[in-house]
């Protein structure tokens, strides 16, 4: 595990996107976050499309999680979150932009809809996961107690997650959807190359965790020590107190 530490999170954003260039090619397949933490990096992978250094016609992208019947067309569905925040940017082709479908009237199609995704996922191979993490230690929306050979599945979303999660909607923890469908721990393992960020004091914990705690499910992101290949780039704030 490389631990890069920056003054900002701009600076930080921009050695992501340094490596995520590096460890991709034309036609490479991406595993990307949403919330706030990843918003910069991709702001440098539109400046650098834009710019026309970069093309992204033929990349293709998974992503990690969507939460359970919200309409993708509101603003805090990831799918709303992708386009307006990457996709509409780019020159990708969002027809090989994939997220979990989970719009469903029942729990079994849930359950058909994790499948689906699973099998998609089992047909890619991922270059470059992008992650961000929660403040208990989740990546995707693998919470604590997360079995380390998860799939993708329907998940319950922790008090903690739904309380970080609020100040998305209108700080009202009524409006929080509580399920999410997320990319199993063994999903996001599968990558060759995972890109961590975190960014802000209250990251601090979980990094310290992440770099120096025990291999644990109580802290899903400590089975990133099991990878060859993963690189955690954070601000100050978050670096753990020596
Ligand atoms: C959400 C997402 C995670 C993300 C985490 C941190 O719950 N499912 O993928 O990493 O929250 O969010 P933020 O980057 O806004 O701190």
């Amino acid at each position: 595990m490389k631990v890069l530490v920056f003054d900002s999170e701009i600076e930080a954003s921009k050695k992501a996107y340094d490596i995520l260039k590096e460890n991709i090619t034309e036609n490479s397949t991406l595993g990307l976050a949403t919330g706030s933490t990843p918003l910069n990096l991709y702001k440098c992978m539109i400046e650098d499309c834009k710019n026309g250094n970069i093309s992204f016609k033929n990349i293709k992208t998974f992503n990690l999680d969507e939460y359970v019947n919200l309409e993708y067309t509101h603003p805090q569905s990831y799918h709303y979150f992708m386009n307006d925040n990457l996709f509409d940017h780019i020159d990708i082709d969002k027809n090989n932009t994939f997220l979990p479908d989970a719009i469903a009237e029942t729990d079994e199609e849930l359950n058909n809809l994790c499948s689906k995704y699973n099998d998609m996922l089992n047909n890619n191979t991922i270059d470059v996961q992008i992650l961000g993490i929660g403040t208990n230690g989740h990546i995707g929306f693998n919470e604590p107690g997360t079995s380390f050979d998860s799939t993708v599945s329907v998940v319950d979303l922790t008090e903690s997650t739904i309380k970080d999660n609020s100040r998305f909607f209108e700080n009202n923890l009524d409006k929080v959807p509580k399920r999410a469908i997320s990319m199993g721990l063994k999903n996001i393992m599968a990558a060759k190359t995972i890109i961590l960020l975190a960014f802000g004091e209250h990251k601090k914990e979980a990094i310290d965790h992440l770099i120096n705690g025990n291999i644990t499910e109580d802290w899903p992101c400590t089975i990133l020590q099991n990878h060859p290949n993963v690189y955690v780039v954070i601000d100050k704030a978050a670096e753990p107190t020596k």
